[in-house]
């Protein structure tokens, strides 16, 4: 049984975790929504070549911060889900622990993919524009909400 202090000591690393799984996941999910909305916009005023030159300068600092983020909330997410989640009744998972564990797969899937690419250089098999994580990150975000209902 959790002594006072060990609770309080729990209850302040879960939120500290907690928010740390908040902002890497808005860097992560801010960036591709700053691609999918405005950078693919690019063309629409750039010639070809400006396009290329224009988005690569910002995709070299986009390398050195995003890949981190989505690891950080992979690992993030992995701590929350094991705090979090609860026994699972003889009568088999509730809806939370449903939901979650649909957001967790596909969290841990575009963690997955971030980890293949950024350390071994392997690329997406399939899907390997970002319209595919974008998709996946507003429908992991309506479900950490619906969960919760
Ligand atoms: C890139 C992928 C991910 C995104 C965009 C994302 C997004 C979010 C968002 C928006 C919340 C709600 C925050 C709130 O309302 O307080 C959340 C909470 C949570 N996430 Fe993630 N997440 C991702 C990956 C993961 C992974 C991989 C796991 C587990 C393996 C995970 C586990 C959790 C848990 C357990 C919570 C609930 C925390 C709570 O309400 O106390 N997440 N996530």
């Amino acid at each position: 049984m959790l002594k006072f202090y060990q609770k309080k000591e729990l209850a302040i690393a879960y939120t500290l975790i907690h928010t740390i799984h908040i902002f890497s996941v808005f860097i992560y999910g801010g960036f591709l929504f700053v691609d999918i909305l405005f950078l693919s916009k690019m063309s629409q005023t750039l010639n070809e070549k400006e396009t290329v030159k224009a988005k690569e300068a910002i995709m070299i600092h986009v390398r050195k911060v995003v890949p981190y983020a989505l690891m950080v909330a992979v690992a993030s997410g992995l701590f929350l889900l094991f705090k979090i989640f609860g026994e699972i009744a003889p009568e088999g998972m509730n809806s939370f622990q449903v939901l979650l564990s649909i957001k967790a797969f596909l969290g841990l899937w575009l963690g997955f993919r971030g980890i293949n690419q950024k350390f071994f250089g392997i690329n997406p098999w399939i899907f390997k524009k970002h319209i595919f994580p974008f998709i996946l990150v507003v429908i992991i975000i309506l479900l950490s909400q619906l969960m919760y209902i």
